[in-house]
């Protein structure tokens, strides 16, 4: 192994699962102050992990539903099989309605609802618990090849000085791998090429601030915090060659929805002549959402906004609009960084 490839085995992780059938996560609400992994071991500490952003992140968040899943199953393989297979469809329901926005949770869980429905009949209850526990696995292990194969396509787009922003996280521990958006930045770092990154704090959550400088540092990349209110003003003084950012659910005309904030990063790049670029997995593309009109955009309780770490900041009745999420229009991505390519406008996903 090289020394880049080393570099980029390094990265954290957000999600194990071992070959005893143990779930473990990296609790990133307590980053970047502590590093505590959490074993998963219930259904409804696998939903609260997700709905409390213990795991997060699209493709993080759809493998830690498979993997959520499949140990919520392991009580009941003494049923029968239609019974299982029953029990199979009600948690991966409940799991699905953690959080709304992201579909790569729904892909994943339909993708293991799909073989519990149409496994044959003649087959046992434990040879349908394994291919479920090795769906699970294999769309994890994909995911980490997928995110490679992201760097290595959006490393190309990043130059020798260039200023580099990015929004939220959907670095290594938004992902099974290397990440989305942060991946084209590893691989470019880790092929010498010195860049410097820009790091938007992401408000309420500080995604960008505790999660996103953390990994980046813990890499070696040069990188800068901002406020987020800071950004226009960064592209206005020249400093943004291009903005990268992750994605929750692209519809088929590439709208896209991410992290709350990306809109204006778009609108304020298209003024300043700034390349946007989104990065995701094809498994983030829903087609069956024609446009941005058709994504449910999750909205969060008031008190992430009024408290900061429990610190109240605003008076406690004040109303509060807590959207975690936008969505961008097509019109302002000046393309997609996947695993298949760099995919320019116009966008029709389903041709
Ligand atoms: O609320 P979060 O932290 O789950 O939001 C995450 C994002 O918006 C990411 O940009 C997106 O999920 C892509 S992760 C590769």
């Amino acid at each position: 192994m090289n020394k880049s490839q080393k570099l980029l085995e390094e990265i954290p992780k957000a999600i194990y699962f071992d070959d005893k059938d143990r779930f473990f996560i990296l609790d990133q609400t307590k980053l970047p102050t502590q590093e505590i992994i959490e074993e998963q071991t219930n259904i409804e500490q696998v939903y609260d992990s997700i709905y409390q952003l213990k795991t997060r992140g699209a493709p993080a968040i759809g493998i830690a539903g498979a993997y959520g899943l499949v140990i919520s199953l392991k009580k009941y393989v003494d049923l029968d099989l239609e019974s299982f297979v029953k029990q199979v469809l009600k948690n991966a329901s409940y799991l699905n309605s953690s959080r709304p926005t992201a579909v790569n949770l729904s892909w994943a869980l339909d993708k293991l609802s799909k073989l519990a429905t149409d496994f044959p009949k003649d087959k046992s209850v434990k040879e349908l618990y394994s291919t479920l526990r090795d769906e699970a696995v294999a769309i994890h292990t994909s995911d980490i090849f997928t995110c490679r194969q992201i760097g290595i396509n959006g490393a190309n787009l990043i130059k020798e000085g260039d200023g580099v922003l990015t929004l939220c996280n959907a670095g290594a521990l938004a992902t099974g791998g290397i990440g989305t958006a942060l991946a084209p930045m590893y691989v470019a770092w880790s092929k010498g090429i010195r860049f410097k990154a820009y790091s938007s704090e992401t408000r309420p959550l500080l995604q960008g601030a505790r999660i996103t400088c953390w990994e980046l540092n813990k890499f070696g990349i040069d990188t800068t915090m901002i406020a987020d209110s800071v950004s226009s003003y960064l592209m206005k003084l020249g400093r943004v060659s291009m903005i990268v950012v992750g994605a929750d659910r692209v519809a088929n005309n590439g709208d896209t929805a991410n992290k709350i904030g990306t809109l204006s990063l778009a609108v304020n790049a298209k003024f300043y002549g700034v390349p946007f670029y989104i990065a995701c997995p094809y498994s983030t593309i829903d087609i069956k959402s024609k446009s941005g009109a058709d994504i449910v955009v999750e909205e969060r309780n008031s008190e992430e906004l009024i408290y900061i770490k429990g610190q109240q900041i605003a008076p406690k009745d004040i109303k509060a609009f807590n959207p975690a999420f936008d969505v961008t229009d097509n019109s302002l991505i000046s393309g997609f960084i996947t695993e298949k390519g760099i995919i320019r406008p116009p966008y029709n996903f389903s041709k």
